[in-house]
């Protein structure tokens, strides 16, 4: 038997509604915000993302899924969508769009060569936003407070907001070497990643998963204490801001994020929730003013964040904000041929007005049809056969009351509108005020 590949998974149905609904939510509130959706490829060519996410940064060290293809050009699939979504705004010039700042966002799969456990996957989802164009830090509270009002969409409490600056690229140059002095003096205490990290990635130290006790890491230098004038500016308003629209964050002097294209505000929102396992980091994101030009294309300051739609679905887990019990409209009950006596047509007229009908492809006995509309949570049963058809009738049951009624073909119609206005249609019909 041919398996599915170590780190992927298959959606179910049942699972399929939980994402469709989490996906909602989501473009609602993004054209709340008035975000626009963005859609990359799903592979890129290799250089992008070693230009982008970084040489040093774990994911392109160990973590890239490589591939040459048939003209030996080598690609990658995409382990994250900023670097792909800044080739896109250089290559379509959106940048010079009349409208800026650019406000995109994007849902999709990503991959990661990790280790698979709970909320980490080899295949896994981001919806991701970003806001390219502007330097001010009313577009960094903008993201942060998007992120936050789509958790608050979702229902998902128990969330803290970490942020923290790195300052500008001069600033975090510096830092970057106070640090590699300071943990060059200590590195025998560092674990055996973060001995690579001292003089490859010094930042990634801080967020070392190993031992965040360390007192090596607890007392090294931090990067907040090492911002030039302009970037503590540029801090100090973003904390205003959150601070205006009285959202809950803590600063997190530790809090450095993965990829090497950041400067300025990093931000992560972690879930308390017992579900999460040891992935509890749910969103992450930060300011990358250089990532555009470094691509080669003009000087373009962006901000912008991603979730992990695995593991919002994780922090969902023990609530019942997902639960909902499929049902259908109307079951197709057939006494006789279907082929030959215009029930085919019927449930198609139906369909077409906008009610959910489904019926027996197995030729099930009369029984066991009545048992499959049950599975179906179907509202009605529609009993249909050579004589009703003659008759220019059809039976309808009530699942709900157990009543019976003959009805005229051309009628059923509004016979089920009005009996599921009258109890409350839950979706889907297209006609009633619930729709
Ligand atoms: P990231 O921190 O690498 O940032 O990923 C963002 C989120 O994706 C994580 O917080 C986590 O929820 C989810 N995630 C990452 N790897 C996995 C995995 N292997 N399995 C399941 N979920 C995962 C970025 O990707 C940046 N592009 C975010 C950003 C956007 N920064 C600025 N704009």
């Amino acid at each position: 038997m041919i398996r599915r590949i170590k780190g992927t998974y298959d959606i179910l149905p049942e699972e399929a509604e939980k994402w469709q609904k989490i996906e909602d939510v989501m473009r609602k509130v993004a054209n709340i915000f008035n975000f626009k959706e963005i859609r990359t490829p799903i592979f890129e060519a290799s250089e992008l993302f070693h230009r982008s996410v970084g040489e040093s940064s774990d994911i392109v060290k160990k973590e890239t899924y490589d591939f040459q293809d048939r003209g030996n050009r080598s690609n990658t699939l995409r382990p994250e969508g900023t670097a792909p979504i800044a080739r896109a705004v250089i290559e379509n010039k959106l940048y010079a769009d009349p409208s800026q700042p650019q406000k995109l966002y994007y849902f999709g799969p990503m991959f990661r060569y990790e280790r698979p456990q709970k909320g980490r996957q080899r295949q896994f989802h981001q919806f991701g936003a970003e806001i390219i164009g502007s330097a001010s830090p009313l577009v960094d509270v903008e993201v942060i407070n998007f992120a936050i009002t789509y958790l608050k969409a979702l229902g998902i409490k128990d969330v803290v907001v970490k942020v923290n600056s790195l300052g500008d690229k001069e600033s975090k140059d510096n830092y970057t070497q106070v640090l590699k002095e300071y943990l060059s003096s200590k590195i025998d205490h560092l674990c055996q990643d973060c001995q690579r990290r001292q003089s490859e990635n010094p930042l990634r130290v801080l967020d070392c998963k190993v031992d965040q006790m360390n007192p090596v890491i607890i007392n090294a230098p931090k990067p907040i204490d090492y911002l030039s004038g302009s970037a503590r500016y540029h801090f100090d308003h973003v904390i205003q801001g959150l601070e205006a629209l009285d959202l809950d964050f803590e600063i997190d002097g530790n809090l450095v994020r993965g990829l090497d294209y950041y400067t300025h505000t990093v931000f992560e929102i972690q879930s308390q929730s017992d579900s999460m396992g040891s992935q509890s980091t749910i969103v992450g994101g930060g300011r990358y003013n250089h990532l555009i030009e470094e691509l080669d294309g003009p000087d373009t300051p962006a901000v912008g964040f991603a979730f992990g739609a695995e593991r919002l679905l994780l922090a969902l887990e023990n609530s019942n904000v997902l639960e909902s019990k499929s049902e259908i409209h109307a079951y197709f009950i057939s006494l006789d041929n279907i082929f030959t006596n215009g029930g085919l047509k019927i449930i198609n007229d139906l369909r077409m007005s906008g009610v959910l009908v489904d019926y027996d492809f197995l030729n099930r006995s009369l029984k066991a049809q009545f048992k499959q509309a049950d599975r179906l949570n179907a509202r009605f049963y529609l009993i249909y056969g050579d004589k009703e058809a003659k008759a220019g009738m059809i039976n309808i049951k009530d699942a709900q009351s157990g009543e019976q009624e003959s009805v005229k073909i051309e009628e059923i119609y509004q016979y089920i509108l009005k009996h599921l206005q009258g109890n409350g249609c839950s979706g889907g019909c297209g006609s009633c005020d619930g729709c």
